[in-house]
């Protein structure tokens, strides 16, 4: 049950730190990443990897996406329902994974079957023991969140893209050529204390008070560069889904290409920033929405440029680059909670949407 809790996503998003250590639990062992079942070898043969989802969960494929090509392999995020018209060439040296919490979504299980269908190798990466997609794939990886009652999810997003990202160091480590991140150790060492990092995210009370100054805005927006950029999506698809609020997310840059025209100073954009390289950009796009009167949150560590120019911020702790961002949204997950508490939402069942989606 909730428990002491007014909403199973509140108990969900305030639960992560126990989810995350048992998504990690013995999968980084002598500074190495393990997975019990796919041992160094696993993936011989494998040269490039497709992800395949949907919703929040193609939020998380971008994460493992982008840490896949950053080690050097040839990696897509597709979105499941669009597979045919995006896949291209498939055979047996291409890797599809799907991400799917649930296990049961039609598109995605659709997309792998035909993935299958053309001789490619099929991976699961899921939260259910013997789900469909779990029994359907030539392998199964679990993220081991625990149940996830409320329709929006918070922390399976948190725990499928730490296991991705731990996932990708594994494929790699089969992938010739491939180049696993230069301070892999570093990163590693940082996910071990990722728990306490989301906890002391949790003791924050910004996004609280946040939600009450700014929920009769417009609309709201939110950007990011990189591993920002999936962090600010996933930002806009949760706050829009519990809300009911017009929200929307950008690859930052590409604001002045259209969206711009829709800023004014009744548009928040919320500003992804991981203290890594691309927040000098983040910064710039940013600016050129502020400049036309939007109020600018910072969203994301202490020690980065954006800090300097935003109205508000909302902070976590120093980490390395590549978990900054789920940090980040562990402070999204709170501003939508609480934005759509303030409009009395029925936030664990928003209308016309199910936890599981078993029709394509
Ligand atoms: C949003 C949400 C959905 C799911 C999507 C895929 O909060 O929960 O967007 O992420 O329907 O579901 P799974 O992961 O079960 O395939």
């Amino acid at each position: 049950g909730k428990g002491e809790y007014d909403h199973y996503m509140l108990k969900e998003i305030e639960t992560q730190p126990t989810a995350l250590s048992n998504t990690i639990e013995g999968r980084i062992e002598d500074g190495d990443v393990a997975f019990e079942d796919l041992p160094p070898g696993s993936f011989d043969g494998i040269e490039s990897v497709q992800f395949v989802a949907c919703g929040t969960s193609y939020h998380a494929a971008m994460y493992g996406g982008q840490l896949m090509r950053e080690a050097g392999v040839r990696a897509d995020v597709l979105r499941a329902s669009e597979y045919e018209s995006t896949s291209g060439p498939v055979d047996e040296t291409t890797l599809v994974v799907a991400v799917t919490q649930s296990g049961e979504t039609a598109d995605t299980l659709d997309a792998v079957r035909k993935a299958a269908a053309r001789g490619a190798r099929t991976l699961a990466v899921t939260n259910v023991v013997g789900s469909t997609a779990a029994r359907e794939a030539d392998d199964a990886v679990y993220i081991r969140a625990g149940p996830e009652v409320g329709v929006a999810a918070t922390k399976t997003y948190s725990s499928q893209a730490v296991t991705l990202a731990l996932l990708t160091q594994r494929i790699a480590g089969d992938v010739p050529d491939a180049t696993p991140v230069a301070d892999r150790s570093a990163m590693l060492q940082a996910l071990e204390n990722l728990p306490q990092h989301v906890e002391a995210v949790l003791e924050t009370v910004r996004a609280e008070t946040l939600a009450r100054e700014m929920f009769d805005s417009n609309s709201y927006f939110f950007i990011g560069h990189g591993l920002g950029h999936s962090v600010a999506l996933e930002g806009a698809l949760k706050f829009k889904e519990i809300t009911y609020e017009h929200a929307e997310g950008f690859a930052a840059g590409e604001l002045k290409h259209g969206p711009l025209a829709l800023v004014t100073e009744e548009t928040p954009v919320f500003a992804i920033a991981t203290g890594g390289d691309d927040d000098d950009k983040t910064k710039t796009n940013a600016i050129e929405a502020q400049s036309r009167g939007a109020p600018i949150v910072a969203v994301g560590p202490d020690e980065q440029p954006l800090v300097d120019i935003a109205d508000a911020h909302l902070s976590v702790p120093e980490t390395h680059p590549v978990w900054a961002g789920l940090l980040a949204n562990v402070q999204l997950q709170l501003l939508s909670y609480y934005a759509a508490k303030q409009l009395d939402r029925p936030i664990d069942k928003p209308r016309n949407l199910a936890k599981s989606v078993t029709v394509e």
